[in-house]
Protein backbone atom coordinates (compact mmCIF):
# COMPACT_ATOMS: atom_id res chain seq x y z
CA UNK A 1 0.00 0.00 0.00
CA UNK A 2 1.25 3.67 -1.25
CA UNK A 3 0.70 6.81 0.84
CA UNK A 4 1.50 9.89 -0.24
CA UNK A 5 1.52 12.84 2.13
CA UNK A 6 1.49 16.37 0.77
CA UNK A 7 4.00 18.72 2.84
CA UNK A 8 7.14 17.63 4.76
CA UNK A 9 6.38 20.38 7.77
CA UNK A 10 5.88 19.17 11.11
CA UNK A 11 2.61 17.76 10.58
CA UNK A 12 3.29 15.93 7.31
CA UNK A 13 6.75 14.50 8.78
CA UNK A 14 5.39 13.01 12.11
CA UNK A 15 2.54 11.60 9.93
CA UNK A 16 5.13 9.73 7.51
CA UNK A 17 6.62 8.81 10.51
CA UNK A 18 3.66 7.46 12.30
CA UNK A 19 2.63 5.84 9.47
CA UNK A 20 5.86 3.88 9.01
CA UNK A 21 7.03 3.23 12.28
CA UNK A 22 3.31 1.63 12.76
CA UNK A 23 3.62 -0.16 9.03
CA UNK A 24 0.55 1.05 7.99
CA UNK A 25 2.00 1.53 4.69
CA UNK A 26 4.69 -0.44 2.49
CA UNK A 27 5.86 2.55 0.85
CA UNK A 28 5.60 6.61 1.87
CA UNK A 29 6.16 9.37 -0.15
CA UNK A 30 6.71 12.64 1.42
CA UNK A 31 6.51 15.67 -1.43
CA UNK A 32 7.27 19.29 -0.18
CA UNK A 33 7.69 22.41 -2.53
CA UNK A 34 11.07 23.79 -0.52
CA UNK A 35 14.15 22.39 -2.22
CA UNK A 36 15.33 18.91 -0.42
CA UNK A 37 12.97 19.37 2.75
CA UNK A 38 11.09 15.88 1.53
CA UNK A 39 14.05 14.23 0.73
CA UNK A 40 16.08 15.13 3.95
CA UNK A 41 13.33 14.13 6.49
CA UNK A 42 12.79 11.18 4.20
CA UNK A 43 16.45 9.91 4.46
CA UNK A 44 16.53 10.75 8.40
CA UNK A 45 13.43 8.61 8.81
CA UNK A 46 14.84 6.20 6.66
CA UNK A 47 17.69 5.56 9.11
CA UNK A 48 15.43 4.92 12.00
CA UNK A 49 13.78 1.81 10.36
CA UNK A 50 16.88 -0.92 11.22
CA UNK A 51 16.70 0.42 14.92
CA UNK A 52 12.79 1.10 15.28
CA UNK A 53 11.79 -2.10 13.00
CA UNK A 54 10.21 -1.79 9.98
CA UNK A 55 10.49 -1.87 6.36
CA UNK A 56 8.40 1.07 4.49
CA UNK A 57 9.87 2.26 1.84
CA UNK A 58 10.31 6.17 2.28
CA UNK A 59 10.63 8.57 -0.53
CA UNK A 60 11.44 12.12 -0.26
CA UNK A 61 10.53 14.67 -3.17
CA UNK A 62 10.68 18.14 -4.35
CA UNK A 63 7.55 18.73 -6.25
CA UNK A 64 7.92 15.76 -8.48
CA UNK A 65 3.76 14.48 -8.50
CA UNK A 66 4.75 12.10 -10.68
CA UNK A 67 6.90 10.12 -7.89
CA UNK A 68 3.63 9.72 -6.19
CA UNK A 69 1.63 8.00 -8.52
CA UNK A 70 -0.66 4.68 -8.24
CA UNK A 71 -1.20 6.02 -4.43
CA UNK A 72 -3.86 4.55 -2.23
CA UNK A 73 -4.24 7.33 0.10
CA UNK A 74 -3.00 11.17 0.04
CA UNK A 75 -2.60 12.97 2.38
CA UNK A 76 -2.46 16.82 2.64
CA UNK A 77 -1.14 19.29 5.18
CA UNK A 78 -0.12 21.84 2.79
CA UNK A 79 -0.17 25.49 3.54
CA UNK A 80 1.24 27.89 6.40
CA UNK A 81 0.33 26.95 10.41
CA UNK A 82 -0.96 29.22 12.56
CA UNK A 83 0.96 31.42 14.91
CA UNK A 84 0.38 32.06 18.39
CA UNK A 85 -3.38 34.64 18.38
CA UNK A 86 -4.14 33.56 14.75
CA UNK A 87 -7.73 31.46 14.53
CA UNK A 88 -7.50 28.73 11.77
CA UNK A 89 -9.98 30.87 9.75
CA UNK A 90 -7.02 33.27 8.97
CA UNK A 91 -5.20 31.59 7.22
CA UNK A 92 -8.20 30.78 4.49
CA UNK A 93 -6.37 33.38 1.99
CA UNK A 94 -2.74 31.38 1.68
CA UNK A 95 -4.07 28.09 2.25
CA UNK A 96 -7.07 28.08 -0.58
CA UNK A 97 -5.48 28.52 -3.71
CA UNK A 98 -2.41 26.08 -2.23
CA UNK A 99 -4.95 23.26 -1.65
CA UNK A 100 -6.65 23.56 -4.92
CA UNK A 101 -3.82 22.92 -7.08
CA UNK A 102 -2.06 20.32 -5.12
CA UNK A 103 -5.40 18.79 -5.10
CA UNK A 104 -5.52 18.42 -8.81
CA UNK A 105 -1.85 17.70 -9.23
CA UNK A 106 -1.76 14.65 -7.06
CA UNK A 107 -4.94 13.52 -9.08
CA UNK A 108 -3.29 13.33 -12.02
CA UNK A 109 -1.00 10.71 -10.84
CA UNK A 110 -3.76 8.95 -8.04
CA UNK A 111 -6.72 8.98 -10.32
CA UNK A 112 -8.29 6.59 -7.75
CA UNK A 113 -6.99 7.88 -4.04
CA UNK A 114 -8.51 8.55 -1.05
CA UNK A 115 -8.00 12.13 0.57
CA UNK A 116 -7.13 12.84 4.02
CA UNK A 117 -7.45 17.01 4.52
CA UNK A 118 -5.36 18.42 7.01
CA UNK A 119 -4.41 21.74 5.86
CA UNK A 120 -6.57 24.52 7.87
CA UNK A 121 -9.16 25.77 7.94
CA UNK A 122 -9.66 22.51 7.07
CA UNK A 123 -13.50 21.70 7.22
CA UNK A 124 -13.43 24.52 4.54
CA UNK A 125 -10.34 23.07 2.78
CA UNK A 126 -12.39 19.66 2.88
CA UNK A 127 -15.15 21.21 0.98
CA UNK A 128 -12.96 23.42 -1.31
CA UNK A 129 -11.16 19.68 -2.33
CA UNK A 130 -14.52 18.46 -2.97
CA UNK A 131 -15.94 21.02 -5.01
CA UNK A 132 -12.57 21.84 -7.42
CA UNK A 133 -11.65 18.13 -7.61
CA UNK A 134 -14.88 15.88 -8.72
CA UNK A 135 -13.60 13.04 -6.29
CA UNK A 136 -16.82 11.46 -5.14
CA UNK A 137 -17.24 12.49 -1.56
CA UNK A 138 -16.78 9.64 -0.18
CA UNK A 139 -13.18 9.98 -1.05
CA UNK A 140 -12.22 13.58 0.51
CA UNK A 141 -12.07 13.33 4.19
CA UNK A 142 -11.13 15.82 7.24
CA UNK A 143 -9.19 14.68 9.94
CA UNK A 144 -10.55 17.43 12.48
CA UNK A 145 -12.82 15.00 14.38
CA UNK A 146 -10.20 12.83 14.79
CA UNK A 147 -7.88 15.13 16.85
CA UNK A 148 -10.20 17.23 18.39
CA UNK A 149 -11.76 13.48 19.59
CA UNK A 150 -8.24 12.58 20.86
CA UNK A 151 -7.48 15.62 22.81
CA UNK A 152 -10.89 15.73 24.53
CA UNK A 153 -10.15 12.04 25.77
CA UNK A 154 -6.42 13.33 27.03
CA UNK A 155 -7.87 15.87 29.15
CA UNK A 156 -11.06 14.04 30.65
CA UNK A 157 -7.93 11.04 31.34
CA UNK A 158 -5.73 13.54 32.74
CA UNK A 159 -8.87 15.30 34.90
CA UNK A 160 -9.76 12.03 36.11
CA UNK A 161 -6.44 10.79 36.95
CA UNK A 162 -7.74 7.23 34.65
CA UNK A 163 -5.95 5.25 31.63
CA UNK A 164 -6.51 7.65 28.47
CA UNK A 165 -7.15 3.92 26.53
CA UNK A 166 -10.46 3.78 29.03
CA UNK A 167 -12.08 7.06 27.81
CA UNK A 168 -14.29 7.29 25.05
CA UNK A 169 -15.78 10.53 23.71
CA UNK A 170 -16.21 12.16 20.65
CA UNK A 171 -16.21 15.43 19.58
CA UNK A 172 -18.36 16.70 15.89
CA UNK A 173 -19.05 20.30 14.40
CA UNK A 174 -16.24 22.23 12.84
CA UNK A 175 -12.35 22.02 13.63
CA UNK A 176 -12.33 25.98 15.14
CA UNK A 177 -11.92 26.84 18.44
CA UNK A 178 -15.56 28.20 18.52
CA UNK A 179 -16.62 25.56 16.27
CA UNK A 180 -15.89 22.21 17.80
CA UNK A 181 -18.56 20.88 20.16
CA UNK A 182 -17.14 17.74 22.69
CA UNK A 183 -19.76 15.55 22.97
CA UNK A 184 -19.73 15.76 27.36
CA UNK A 185 -23.15 13.53 27.63
CA UNK A 186 -21.83 10.84 25.55
CA UNK A 187 -17.88 10.94 27.08
CA UNK A 188 -17.67 7.34 29.25
CA UNK A 189 -15.08 5.83 31.18
CA UNK A 190 -15.11 2.18 30.49
CA UNK A 191 -18.61 2.43 29.58
CA UNK A 192 -19.72 4.09 32.63
CA UNK A 193 -21.27 7.90 31.64
CA UNK A 194 -18.47 10.20 32.53
CA UNK A 195 -20.92 12.40 34.72
CA UNK A 196 -21.02 9.53 36.81
CA UNK A 197 -17.36 10.99 37.90
CA UNK A 198 -17.37 14.58 37.27
CA UNK A 199 -19.56 16.86 38.53
CA UNK A 200 -21.19 19.47 35.23
CA UNK A 201 -18.42 22.48 36.41
CA UNK A 202 -15.37 20.47 35.75
CA UNK A 203 -16.92 18.79 33.15
CA UNK A 204 -17.20 21.81 31.11
CA UNK A 205 -13.99 23.25 32.04
CA UNK A 206 -12.55 20.28 30.38
CA UNK A 207 -14.86 20.86 27.13
CA UNK A 208 -13.52 24.58 27.05
CA UNK A 209 -9.75 23.23 27.62
CA UNK A 210 -10.63 20.88 24.59
CA UNK A 211 -11.78 23.47 22.47
CA UNK A 212 -8.80 25.66 22.74
CA UNK A 213 -6.64 22.83 22.96
CA UNK A 214 -5.02 23.74 19.26
CA UNK A 215 -4.60 27.27 20.48
CA UNK A 216 -3.06 26.58 23.74
CA UNK A 217 -0.25 24.15 21.70
CA UNK A 218 0.11 26.84 19.57
CA UNK A 219 1.00 29.48 22.15
CA UNK A 220 3.46 27.07 23.83
CA UNK A 221 5.29 25.93 20.74
CA UNK A 222 5.00 29.60 18.34
CA UNK A 223 3.10 27.56 15.98
CA UNK A 224 0.78 25.03 15.43
CA UNK A 225 1.15 21.32 16.92
CA UNK A 226 2.36 18.31 15.22
CA UNK A 227 2.38 15.23 17.27
CA UNK A 228 -1.11 14.71 18.00
CA UNK A 229 -2.76 16.04 14.50
CA UNK A 230 0.11 13.53 12.84
CA UNK A 231 -0.87 10.36 15.10
CA UNK A 232 -5.06 11.71 14.21
CA UNK A 233 -4.35 11.25 10.76
CA UNK A 234 -2.38 8.15 10.68
CA UNK A 235 -4.99 6.43 12.59
CA UNK A 236 -7.59 7.58 9.88
CA UNK A 237 -5.00 6.21 7.25
CA UNK A 238 -4.77 2.90 8.90
CA UNK A 239 -8.79 2.03 9.24
CA UNK A 240 -8.70 2.98 5.12
CA UNK A 241 -5.91 1.07 4.23
CA UNK A 242 -6.87 -1.83 6.80
CA UNK A 243 -10.42 -1.47 6.36
CA UNK A 244 -10.92 -1.61 10.19
CA UNK A 245 -14.51 0.48 9.56
CA UNK A 246 -13.53 2.30 13.18
CA UNK A 247 -15.98 4.79 14.22
CA UNK A 248 -14.34 8.25 14.06
CA UNK A 249 -15.25 11.82 13.58
CA UNK A 250 -14.49 13.28 10.67
CA UNK A 251 -15.15 16.08 8.68
CA UNK A 252 -17.27 15.10 4.87
CA UNK A 253 -19.58 16.17 2.93
CA UNK A 254 -23.12 16.31 4.53
CA UNK A 255 -26.55 16.06 1.91
CA UNK A 256 -29.42 16.00 4.77
CA UNK A 257 -28.05 14.50 7.59
CA UNK A 258 -28.38 15.88 10.83
CA UNK A 259 -30.73 18.47 9.00
CA UNK A 260 -27.46 19.80 6.62
CA UNK A 261 -27.11 19.83 3.10
CA UNK A 262 -24.19 21.17 1.31
CA UNK A 263 -21.20 21.49 4.03
CA UNK A 264 -18.17 19.00 5.17
CA UNK A 265 -18.29 19.40 9.36
CA UNK A 266 -17.28 16.77 11.90
CA UNK A 267 -19.79 14.14 12.49
CA UNK A 268 -19.15 10.24 13.46
CA UNK A 269 -18.17 8.46 10.14
CA UNK A 270 -17.63 4.55 10.00
CA UNK A 271 -13.80 4.49 7.70
CA UNK A 272 -13.18 2.07 5.78
CA UNK A 273 -11.38 0.80 2.44
CA UNK A 274 -14.01 2.91 0.67
CA UNK A 275 -13.25 6.13 2.52
CA UNK A 276 -16.54 6.98 4.10
CA UNK A 277 -18.47 4.10 4.39
CA UNK A 278 -21.29 5.35 6.30
CA UNK A 279 -22.38 8.65 8.02
CA UNK A 280 -23.72 7.86 11.67
CA UNK A 281 -26.60 10.22 12.28
CA UNK A 282 -26.76 9.99 16.35
CA UNK A 283 -29.99 10.92 18.34
CA UNK A 284 -28.59 14.81 19.67
CA UNK A 285 -30.42 16.27 22.45
CA UNK A 286 -31.79 20.24 21.29
CA UNK A 287 -28.63 22.31 23.07
CA UNK A 288 -26.26 19.99 20.92
CA UNK A 289 -28.40 20.32 17.75
CA UNK A 290 -28.85 23.96 18.26
CA UNK A 291 -24.50 24.21 18.49
CA UNK A 292 -24.06 21.70 15.76
CA UNK A 293 -26.69 24.49 13.16
CA UNK A 294 -24.16 27.51 14.84
CA UNK A 295 -21.30 25.55 14.08
CA UNK A 296 -22.23 25.03 10.90
CA UNK A 297 -23.53 28.78 9.88
CA UNK A 298 -20.26 29.27 10.92
CA UNK A 299 -18.40 26.88 8.99
CA UNK A 300 -20.85 27.56 5.63
CA UNK A 301 -19.40 31.55 6.21
CA UNK A 302 -16.25 30.45 5.83
CA UNK A 303 -16.99 28.43 2.58
CA UNK A 304 -18.64 31.06 0.90
CA UNK A 305 -15.21 33.17 0.21
CA UNK A 306 -14.21 30.03 -1.85
CA UNK A 307 -16.28 31.22 -4.80
CA UNK A 308 -13.58 32.23 -7.15
CA UNK A 309 -12.13 29.08 -6.45
CA UNK A 310 -14.85 26.34 -7.20
CA UNK A 311 -16.86 26.22 -10.57
C1 LIG B 1 -4.41 21.72 15.41
C2 LIG B 1 -4.25 22.04 13.97
C3 LIG B 1 -3.57 20.96 13.21
O1 LIG B 1 -5.54 21.72 15.88
O2 LIG B 1 -5.46 22.38 13.39
O3 LIG B 1 -3.40 21.46 16.08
Amino acid sequence: MKVTVIGAGNVGSSCAEYIAIKKIASEVVLLDIKDGLAEGKALDLSQTSTTLGFNSRILGVTNDYSLTSDSDVIVITSGIPRKPGMTREELIGINAGIVKSVTNSVLKYSPNAIFVIVSNPMDTMTYLAIKSSGVPENRIIGMGGALDSSRFKTYLSKELNKPASDIDAMVIGGHGDTTMIPLTRLATYNGIPISHFMDIKTLEEVSAATMVGGATLTRLLGTSAWYAPGASVSYLVDSILNDQKKIIPCSVMLNGKYGLNDICIGVPVIIGKNGVEEIIEINLNNIEKNKLQESAAAVKSMNSSLKNLIN
